[in-house]
């Protein structure tokens, strides 16, 4: 017989309004929901549900919430969580027999929640419970995210040693270097505890792999303002990380997914694929115009009119197709027109800067022209890319 309500199977997502379980018709008195996913937590769950609540009925009597996600461990935590549930009727169990992981778990026990706050917590006691009563006051301030972390003052990690202080340091240096505008925004953000508004992220589809849940929430949550508080990661007293090879590799992976979806690079990769195109026009013309079995024109201006039309299909292209995600939301022809002054400029400079290093390449250092005007071309494409996304198709705020 299996334990614990089953999760739902659909997108991951949270909905604006919590959800109202029949019969129960008046609004939810639920302030925050705090989810705990578990795999083989059976030895700790219970005095941590425990010392949870005596901690939450101090500041949220009758107010809150817990919800433990289990994915059917074969400890039966979910079952030992259950019998928890008649001396503590605000828990909810939830046990997830097809899914995995635990960013997942996190969201399907939200999912479910009744709260505005939505909040997690490790299930081993490796965050100490008392916590709490540092977080939500900093969300009663009016916080939209109140992140536990290890690195602000009276943060730490217990007894790590070095070899491990070094792997955590090391995952967080390359996210920092992946996703500077995300990791850069709170000091611990591999957090797997926190608490944030229903509204940040309500209605906005989520995809995390693997563990790290927090920043999902803080490269797609409508996260404004954001507070710390240190706390010190504690010794597992009982059972084990979970964590696991395939679970680092899960992290880069999401990393990577979230670089790609966040626009920028594979806006450049659009870029480059219109400045490929552009590239053959510049190259036919510049062939028409200046060799010397055809017009053969001075080189200068030759090359000045290969680009001033390579510059007109590379824009059309790019205003249709590889920003349309910003040109949606500035339609109108007098805001194409505008556009379009902004990236022949930025394009006409990149010119110059293309044609010295073009001269640079060809009469001073003897390569071909030909081969010459296209490591120019590579060059400048990075230059265009930069100011044409900051300065032509910059996304209103
Ligand atoms: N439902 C579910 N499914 N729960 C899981 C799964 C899973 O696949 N994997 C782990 N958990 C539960 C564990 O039972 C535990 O309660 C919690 O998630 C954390 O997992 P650990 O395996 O103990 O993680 P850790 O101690 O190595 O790392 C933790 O600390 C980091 C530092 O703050 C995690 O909580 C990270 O999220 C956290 O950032
Ligand atoms: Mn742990």
């Amino acid at each position: 017989m299996p334990h614990g309500a089953p999760a739902s199977s659909n997108q991951l997502q949270v909905s604006a309004a919590p959800i109202q379980i029949p019969p129960l018709s008046q609004p939810s008195p639920v302030q925050l929901s705090l989810v705990i996913p578990t795999y083989n937590e059976a030895s700790s769950i219970s005095s941590l549900i425990r010392q949870v609540c005596t901690h939450l009925d101090k500041i949220l009597p009758g107010a809150y919430e817990l919800i433990v996600v289990d994915d059917n461990s074969p400890d039966y935590t979910a079952k030992v969580a259950q019998e928890l549930q008649e001396e503590f009727p605000q828990l909810q169990v939830i046990c997830r027999h097809q899914e995995r992981g635990l960013a997942t778990a996190v969201l399907r026990g939200w999912q479910v929640a009744r709260g505005e706050v939505l909040g997690v917590m490790d299930g081993d006691w490796q965050h100490p419970p008392e916590i709490l009563l540092k977080l939500w006051p900093l969300i009663q301030e009016g916080a939209d995210l109140v992140v536990g972390s290890r690195y602000v003052e009276s943060g730490g990690v217990s007894h790590w040693n070095l070899g491990r202080r070094l792997v955590s340091r090391g995952a967080q240096a390359i996210g920092l270097v992946l996703l500077p505008g995300i990791f850069r925004r709170v000091s611990d953000p591999l957090s797997g505890l926190f608490l944030v508004r229903r509204q940040a992220i309500a209605g906005i589809p989520l995809s995390p792999k693997g563990y790290k849940l927090l920043i999902e929430v803080l490269a797609r949550g409508r996260v404004k303002t954001i507070a710390e508080v240190g706390y010190v990661f504690q010794e597992r007293q009982n059972g084990e990380s979970k964590i696991q090879l395939q679970t680092c590799l899960q992290y880069l992976h999401h990393l990577i997914h979230l670089r790609f979806s966040l626009g920028q690079v594979g806006s450049f990769l659009r870029f480059s694929t219109v400045g490929l195109s552009g590239t053959f026009v510049d190259m036919t013309l510049l062939y028409l115009l200046h060799d010397p079995s055809n017009l053969g024109w001075d080189l200068a201006i030759s090359k000045f009119i290969a680009s001033e039309v390579a510059i007109l299909n590379n824009f059309l292209w790019n205003d249709l197709w590889t920003f349309r995600h910003v040109t949606q939301l500035q339609p109108g022809l007098w805001n194409r027109l505008k556009r379009l002054v902004k990236f022949n400029v930025i394009c006409l400079i990149g010119l110059l800067l293309n044609s010295s290093l073009l001269i640079l390449l060809s009469e001073h250092l003897g390569i071909h022209y030909l081969l010459a005007n296209l490591m120019a071309i590579g060059i400048v494409v990075f230059w265009n890319f930069y100011l044409n996304a900051k300065l032509s198709w910059r996304a209103p705020s």
